[in-house]
């Protein structure tokens, strides 16, 4: 019993455990200074459906549980604040002290853990007795960027759908969503000035039924569609801010665009009639470089960037297939008056744009693992996907690297043996052990440089995954077990222990009804 009290996923840097409990009872109130209210708030909104106590929120100092908050936290040159947190429980109440707020969001989240599982409930429990150990908790992140990425594109998910994921996110101390909102078979959120791009991208005519595999290929037929409005996005940012958790956006470019194209022709390379792609895959259409093509993708990026306050945005920059690069006479007198070598030079040129462009507003580009391949674009962030050593390379070069490569972060891949047993996924294996083993520091990156290395990344690619159900499937546990390794110390790492508190974690994961996995293969 002594050790479940304590299961806490991630587990925090130290934990010492003191005589007897807190109990809070309907009476109980919850204070906060001037910086600690809306983690107050937060707390309070947590605790009522479970045990129906309205707690209210003063700014009293003589009430049970108490949030002291230094200040808004001083974002460093990547926009990430401190997040650690301290955290005191005797049996007279419990103190949260924080030099930022993002460290009091995440005590938090340590502080629900605490208490029976039946606290994650989303309706009444009568006569339940809400208890907690004396604790003295030191905690802080191990790394900075902790994400989850979801691919919106290949099948849509609602805002409510979107925001209970970033809940379970935030329960369990990611502060990343990255979202895929574009790419060849869907376009998902509004631009003002190109109404085209949601009116004709955001909907397909059909979808792919079966495996990308399989031929032939089999689709159902029915339209499928959905996109997000810009009051719905600015609605997800606040519901992801008031869990410290950032969203970061990704517009995924010059490939991955077909149902750009469809909606906009004249972006694209041929006079091919278009259509928001069917099935997976990688499309072959591809942007233009003309200039037109480059102030359009700019006046996007300017859209964007007024939603999401994020330092960094995503351009994607992944499988842009060269084909018609290669076969446009246009493109060939493109890359020649721009004085560039080739196809791939272009494409590096084609980031840059988009890099200046993002520099002059103070943000930071950030892109999968190719847009280096044609050399190095200044100041970009880097998102390893591939199995490669282009990581370790960035980041000796000094570029900041998130890594997220597909080996073990696609969480989209298989997670248990049989896999004729599962439920069809891309492809892969990646287990909860595979998961848990993952070490972010890459091989070959120089002592030097490892900080360098500013996180990692779960990947939800969702051609497989139409439903939150499946969604949840294959994110959970593997999502507990990337938090634990983005939060926790490395040096501290046991995957015994891991499965110890993961077994009792489950309960809490089954008071949210959180359709995980239920196997926990090594
Ligand atoms: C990717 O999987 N294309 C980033």
């Amino acid at each position: 019993m002594e050790r479940e009290i304590v299961s806490i996923i991630p587990q925090p840097w130290s934990t010492e455990k003191n005589e007897g409990r807190f109990t809070l009872s309907c009476d109980s109130k919850i204070s906060a200074n001037a910086h600690g209210c809306e983690a107050a708030e937060l707390l309070a909104y947590y605790l009522r459906p479970a045990t129906g106590y309205a707690l209210p929120v003063t700014n009293r100092a003589d009430t049970a549980i108490r949030i002291n908050v230094g200040g808004n936290g001083q974002a460093d040159d990547a926009g990430f604040t401190d997040e650690s947190y301290e955290m005191k429980i005797d049996m007279q109440g419990v103190n949260i002290s924080a030099p930022a707020r993002a460290g009091a969001v995440r005590g938090i989240q340590t502080l629900r853990q605490l208490f029976p599982p039946a606290i994650f409930s989303d309706r009444r429990i009568e006569n339940h007795k809400w208890t907690i150990p004396c604790l003295h908790i030191n905690d802080k992140p191990a790394f900075k960027w902790r994400g989850m990425h979801l691919d919106v594109s290949r099948h849509f998910f609602n805002v409510e759908e979107v925001e209970r994921f970033i809940d379970l996110l935030a329960l369990h101390k990611f502060n990343i969503l990255h979202l895929h909102l574009t790419d060849d078979q869907g376009w998902r959120i509004e631009i003002k000035q190109y109404p085209g791009l949601t009116a004709i991208g955001a909907r397909r005519e059909c979808s792919l039924t079966g495996h990308e595999s399989d031929r032939p290929r089999k689709y159902d037929d029915q339209p499928y569609g959905g996109f997000y409005t810009q009051e719905d996005i600015r609605r997800l940012v606040d519901f992801a801010a008031a869990r410290e958790i950032t969203i970061v956006p990704e517009i995924d470019m010059p490939g991955h665009m077909q149902a750009a194209i469809s909606a906009y022709p004249e972006l694209g390379n041929t006079d091919i009639s278009l259509k928001p792609r069917c099935h997976w895959g990688i499309s072959q259409h591809i942007l233009n470089a003309r200039d037109s093509t480059v102030e359009f993708m700019k006046n996007v990026l300017d859209e964007i960037m007024e939603l999401f306050p994020s330092r960094f945005i995503h351009i994607g920059g992944d499988e842009a297939l060269k084909h018609e690069w290669s076969e446009s006479r246009e493109i060939q007198d493109r890359i020649l008056a721009l004085g560039l070598k080739n196809e791939h030079d272009l494409q590096r040129w084609f980031i840059g744009q988009m890099n200046s462009h993002l520099q002059q507003k103070g943000r930071r580009l950030i892109g999968w693992d190719e847009i280096i391949e044609g050399g190095i674009v200044a100041g970009v962030a880097v998102m390893n996907w591939q199995v490669n050593n282009v990581g370790a390379e960035a980041a000796n070069a000094g570029h900041d690297v998130v890594v997220a490569q597909h080996s073990h972060l696609y969480f989209n891949f298989y997670q248990s043996e049989p896999t004729a047993e599962e439920p069809p996924a891309i492809g892969g294996m990646t287990s909860l052990g595979k998961v848990y083993s993952f070490n972010p520091f890459l091989d070959g990156v120089a002592e030097d440089k490892k900080h360098h290395i500013i996180g990692a990344q779960g990947q939800l690619w969702t051609e497989y995954i139409s439903s939150m159900k499946q969604l949840e499937y294959m994110a959970f546990p593997r999502v507990c077990a990337l938090g634990e390794i983005l939060w926790s110390a490395g040096e501290k790492k046991s995957f015994r222990d891991f499965l110890m508190r993961l077994e009792y974690h489950r309960q809490r994961l089954a008071c949210l009804n959180v359709n995980a996995h239920q196997q926990a293969a090594v």
